[in-house]
């Protein structure tokens, strides 16, 4: 059984219209959507944005269902000059950009309890999701630190922050909670995102542009990657 969790409904539609023997159950507000898609076991949900509804979401999907591994899907603000919008970025590892208990002595995103700033991601799952994504779209596929954060970042300086803090390629708002929930469960997950802006002061227009595009890459791209999961 494979997890996969978008915020919103543009990132998970397609996989659930693509879905066959659907089954659905709704747990604390979340529909989760069990069945075939490429004829591998799946079960889909749409946790709605931010991290507690991620977290939510991810806990509830590996108690009820047992899957072997989680993907995060969707889009978030490229980092970096050679992130362009449309580009797939698949995380390395997660951080959390608004964790901060530096005021009594830690580095800037330490998760308390965890005593780790880095969630590592599956390296077979990001192998295989990268060389998939290469042989399908070349070029635009990179790989690197996702950092997430309880804020849609439409600002530039608010970017240079997360940029020079912890050299990321990407921000969004669920990843790192997702990868959390994973890392205390032993479950393998990885994080695909579509770049639908660059979280500086156009982002909120160039969200409202190419968040639907870019959503539906990355769930083609999960399509191409089941098989071989
Ligand atoms: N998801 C897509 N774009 C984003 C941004 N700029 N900040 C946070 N999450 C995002």
């Amino acid at each position: 059984m494979i997890g996969i969790i978008g915020a919103m409904t543009v990132e998970v539609e397609n996989l659930i219209a693509a879905m066959s023997d659907k089954i659905t159950q709704t747990i604390s507000e979340v529909v989760y959507y069990k069945g075939k898609i490429e004829n591998i076991d799946c079960v889909v949900a749409k946790c709605g944005v931010g991290k507690v509804a991620a977290a939510i979401c991810a806990q509830t999907m590996i108690l009820k269902y047992q899957p072997s591994a989680v993907i995060n899907v969707g889009v978030a603000g490229g980092i970096g000059e050679n992130i362009h919008i449309g580009d797939i970025v698949v995380s390395s590892g997660l951080v959390q950009h608004d964790m901060d208990t530096t005021a009594i002595g830690d580095e800037k995103g330490l998760i308390s309890g965890l005593n780790i700033i880095t969630i590592p991601a599956s390296s077979r799952l990001v192998d295989l999701v990268v060389s998939t994504a290469r042989k399908i779209y070349g070029e635009g596929v990179h790989v690197g630190v996702i950092a997430t954060g309880d804020q849609f970042i439409s600002s530039a300086d608010k970017l240079k922050n997360i940029a020079l803090e912890f050299k990321a390629s990407a921000c969004e708002m669920e990843g790192g909670s997702i990868a959390q929930v994973c890392y205390i469960n032993h479950v393998d997950f990885v994080v695909i995102r579509a770049i639908s802006d660059n979280a500086d002061d156009a982002a909120n227009i160039d969200f409202a542009a190419f968040a639907i595009s870019s959503a539906h890459k990355t769930a083609e791209l999960i399509k191409n990657i089941l098989p071989g999961i």
